[in-house]
């Protein structure tokens, strides 16, 4: 069994090897992930790829709550992140009663919230009440409504100065690790050399500390939509579409159940 990550030996990964983060909902999976993961991430996309939504936005505490026991319970030895859904820490107050009660009703190991140097004041706050946080710049997918869609940043140099604005800010307040989503490679490269914690990549090139990438995105389950950034390392919706067909045959064949399978 792999010895479980700790925000000391995530820290310490920057510069030495990149780190694995991967996304899980359930046991189920996160017990199937756990062997090769170096951090698991509940994250919201749980509202579009579990709750069939179109963005993350009405994910809530109980959902997240709910979730992240789950993959506890299925990954008892890996580091797991808990998402913290839109809205969830507009202010200092709702953010530290918020994140409390992810650490009082979960075993998950930190909290992540989106944000830059807007949100520097409620992570500076959450670290100093003993919550422990996760940051995450660049495209953030809670902003897809305010911004009308998910637009890559980085590519302009005012965006390019504010991501390592942002970087800075979230690193100064306290985070321990940030994920940067959507972002040119050749900035989030920058960015990442700017800060002495992770930065975990999710579109945004090979040159950061470590890549997240949501479960079933890289095993070709969610057929709605597949960004450019995701690889599908396998082809999951058709796999299980096959088989399923085939035991729907089967079943109106009388091929199943055969003799072995029945008292
Ligand atoms: O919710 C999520 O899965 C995330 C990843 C895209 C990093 O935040």
């Amino acid at each position: 069994m792999n010895k479980k990550m700790t925000i000391s030996s995530i820290k310490k990964a920057k510069g030495n090897r990149p780190l694995v983060m991967i996304t899980a909902y359930d046991a189920l999976f996160a017990k199937l992930l756990e062997p090769s993961a170096d951090m698991i991430l509940v994250g919201d996309s749980l509202n579009m790829t579990f709750g069939g939504k179109s963005d993350t936005l009405s994910a809530t505490m109980q959902q997240m709550i709910y979730h992240t026991n789950a993959v506890c319970m299925g990954a008892k030895n890996s580091f797991v992140v808990c998402d913290m859904p839109f809205g969830t820490y507009r202010d200092k107050t709702t953010a530290l009663e918020n994140a409390i009660r992810v650490f009082q009703q979960t075993p998950a190991d930190c909290i992540k919230i989106e944000g830059g140097e807007e949100k520097a004041d409620i992570i500076k706050y959450l670290c100093s009440n003993g919550i422990a946080v996760c940051g995450h710049i660049g495209l953030l997918p809670q902003a897809v409504r305010s911004e009308g869609g998910y637009k890559v940043k980085g590519k302009t140099s005012d965006e390019q100065l504010q991501l390592i604005e942002d970087a800075r800010a979230v690193e100064e307040a306290g985070a321990f690790c940030m994920v940067i989503e959507g972002v040119k490679a050749e900035v989030a490269a920058e960015v990442a050399k700017c800060v002495d914690i992770p930065v975990i990549g999710i579109g945004a090139g090979a040159d950061v500390d470590g890549q997240v990438l949501v479960f079933s995105d890289m095993l070709g389950l969610y057929e709605e939509f597949t960004p450019k950034f995701v690889k599908k390392y396998l082809d999951g919706a058709t796999l299980v579409k096959d088989a399923v067909k085939n035991y729907a045959d089967e079943v109106n064949s009388r091929a199943f159940p055969k003799k072995e399978h029945t008292y």
